[in-house]
Parts: structure tokens; sequence; C-alpha cells
């Protein structure tokens, strides 16, 4: 019980409003995030027009870019959200993993202001923030779940216990599922970022016609290796003389398939390890509706509740940092003023 007039804590403020910055890699997010209000700003920008020429992203271009956007996004979200700067009570950014020139950016603007501002600066670990960005939906999902984060970066199977108590299932120990899909995208020639086109090329597939390998599914196990599956898809795509955009379809959607019954299968036995009856998606690749469908069937079957953000969230946004901020503010994960950040940071080391 506090006295009158004692002043409370941020932790013992039942409500907070904190910004959150995104920057770590090609999409600036800056978001407000209100305990009671909920998401009050939600903006993004993506690079994808700089590093399209390229095929993928150049580190030093995305580092300058976010540079050039972060300050005004940072006063645009503060208009739209209605907050003046004394209204926020904690600045959260992406800490890491990711481009440590653009990560520097993000971590640089928020400390410095976190520094004027007079209120703490939350460093987030951005596979939390893709983790935690199914609590923004209607119907979010409680403790204990299986959560299924596949990114550009990042494959990962895990048991959430609780926020910040995630135990490791399984793991990618090449290529990650969304990396695997933006070089099979390259070799079909299509345009950066790749995920998506290879997902629309593989709508026109005949699925009669090739089965790709589902790799390391005839052992136990709950990890994954995506690197083989791409070089057997270029094999095929090799022995093919003068491909017909008929031929690319059809490896697209064998491609697809092989990923999406890879996952599920590695999925079904983490819920049968794990005894837990939820299943949570997140990151890049839960955008992808194949993904998605499969899983949901896996769910009904199984008895298991599916989860995932809507598809603005799936993808890297400012609301999951600005989210993930406020949970890990009201924990008192905050930090000082010097100017850090983790490029590889495994996701167990938050516990
Ligand atoms: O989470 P994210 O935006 O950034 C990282 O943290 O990496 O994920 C980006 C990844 C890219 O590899 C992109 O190709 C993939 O997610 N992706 C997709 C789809 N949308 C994005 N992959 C397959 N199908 C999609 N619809
Ligand atoms: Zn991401």
């Amino acid at each position: 019980m506090l006295h009158p007039g004692t002043k409370l804590t941020l932790q013992q403020r039942e409500r907070l409003r904190v910004i959150g910055i995104e920057s770590s890699c090609d999409e600036t997010g800056v978001a407000v995030y209100d305990s009671e209000k909920g998401l009050m700003a939600d903006l993004l920008y993506s690079q994808i027009d700089l590093h399209k020429e390229y095929g993928g992203v150049v580190p030093e271009l995305a580092s300058r870019d976010h540079i050039r956007k972060t300050l005004p996004m940072i006063d645009q979200a503060l208009s739209e959200s209605g907050s003046t700067k004394h209204e926020i009570d904690g600045v959260a950014y992406t800490a890491g993993p990711g481009l440590v020139g653009a990560l520097l950016v993000g971590a640089s603007i928020a400390k410095s202001l976190a520094f004027a501002w007079n209120v703490p600066a939350i460093g987030v670990h951005h596979m939390e923030g893709h983790l935690l960005a199914s609590m923004l939906s209607d119907n979010p999902p409680k403790y204990p779940f299986i959560a299924l984060l596949v990114s550009g970066g990042h494959t990962l199977l895990l048991a959430c216990h609780g926020l910040g108590q995630y135990e490791l299932l399984g793991e990618s120990l090449d290529d990650a599922a969304g990396e695997a899909f933006d070089k099979v995208a390259k070799m079909l020639e299509l345009p950066y970022p790749g995920g998506p086109q290879v997902a629309r090329l593989a709508l026109d597939g005949d699925s009669s016609r090739f089965r790709f390998p589902r790799p390391m599914t005839d052992r136990p196990g709950l990890d994954f290796s995506f690197s083989g599956l791409k070089t057997y898809t270029m094999n095929t795509l090799h022995n093919i003389t003068n491909p017909t955009i008929q031929d690319k379809s059809d490896i697209a959607l064998a491609f697809q398939t092989a990923v999406v019954d890879t996952i599920r299968i590695k999925c079904q036995r983490a819920i049968q390890q794990t005894g837990l009856s939820r299943l949570v998606l997140a990151g890049g690749v839960s955008a992808n509706l194949a993904l998605r469908d499969r899983l949901k069937v896996l769910g009904s079957k199984h008895h298991v509740e599916i989860y995932y953000p809507e598809l603005k969230l799936c993808t890297d946004n400012g609301a999951m940092i600005a989210y993930a901020g406020l949970q890990r503010l009201r924990q008192n994960h905050t930090e000082d003023l010097s100017i850090t950040v983790r490029p590889r940071w495994p996701m167990t080391e938050l516990n």
C-alpha cells in the first residue's frame, strides 16, 4: 500500500505510453503504444526502392536512410498520437539482432531522446518484438504456447512460458526460411524482396509436376535446414533449358510446398513433444498464406489454437517494438545511456 503523496515508479503505474523505433534492417518503423488506448500511431517506411537495383539490402545505404527518416517519423508519430514528449514514459528501440549500422542509428536516437526527455530507454530484442506482435490482435494468445518465428534471419521453434521465458525447441542450422525464399526468388529472377514474389508465382504452379524434399524430417528433432532444399531448387531449374514462366511457377510452388510442409511436420512434433495447445506464428514468412492455411489445418486436426499477427504486423514494424518495450519497461528492463547494440543475440539469453 502506498502512502498518499508517494510518487509511483514506472513499474507501479497502471498506465504507460511508449514510443518504439525499429531500424534493424530495411524498414524504418516508429509507433506509439499506450497500455490503455492501444496503438496510437504506427508509421512504416520501407527502403525497398532504395535497395531494389542491387537485388538485396546494402547495409550502408540502409543506415543512411534510417538517419534521414527516423526523426521526422518520430515527430509525426507524436503528433498523430496526440502525445507531447511529457506523456512518453519510455523510448524503446531494436537493440538487435540486425545490421550493426542500422541498429546503431535507432539506438543513438533512442538514447538521445531518453536523455533529453528524462525517461528510460528500453533495448528490445527484434525477435521478441515479432513474437509479441500477435498480442496486438483482437484475440491475443495466453501463455504457455509454442512460437514459430520465421523471418529473413531466423527460423525458431520456442516453448514460451511467459514474457522472457523462452525455451528453444529447434532452430535452423543454416539458411532461415525467409532467406531461402529470397535466394530462390533470385534464382527465378524475381525482384527483391523475394518471399512475397515466390508466393505470388506459386499461385500459377502445377502441384503434380515436382516433389521437392522435406529436409531433416526423416530423423527426430526440431531443427531445420533449408540450404539443401535451395540447392535442389537450383539444380531443378538448371536442368530445364530456357525455363518458361510456367516452369518457374511450378518450381516456385514445389519449393514453397516443401518449406511449408517441413515447417508443418516440425510444428506437429513440437505440439506432441510439449503437449501445448496454442501455436503462435510470427515473423515475415508468417505472412505466407500457404503456410497460414497449412498450419490452420494442423491446428484443427490436433485441437490446437493457431494465432498470427495481422498481415502488416508480420513483417518488420515499429508497433511490435513499442509494445514489447512497454512490457519490458513494466519488468524494469531499462538501460543506461551508453550506446550499444547486439547484431547477434540468441533469444534464449533474454531469460
Ligand atoms: O520479419 P521480416 O520482415 O524481417 C526480418 O526480421 O528478417 O522478414 C522478412 C522475410 C524476408 O525473407 C521475406 O522474403 C519474407 O520474410 N516474407 C515472405 C513473405 N512475406 C515476407 N516469405 C514468404 N512468403 C511471404 N508472403
Ligand atoms: Zn524482422
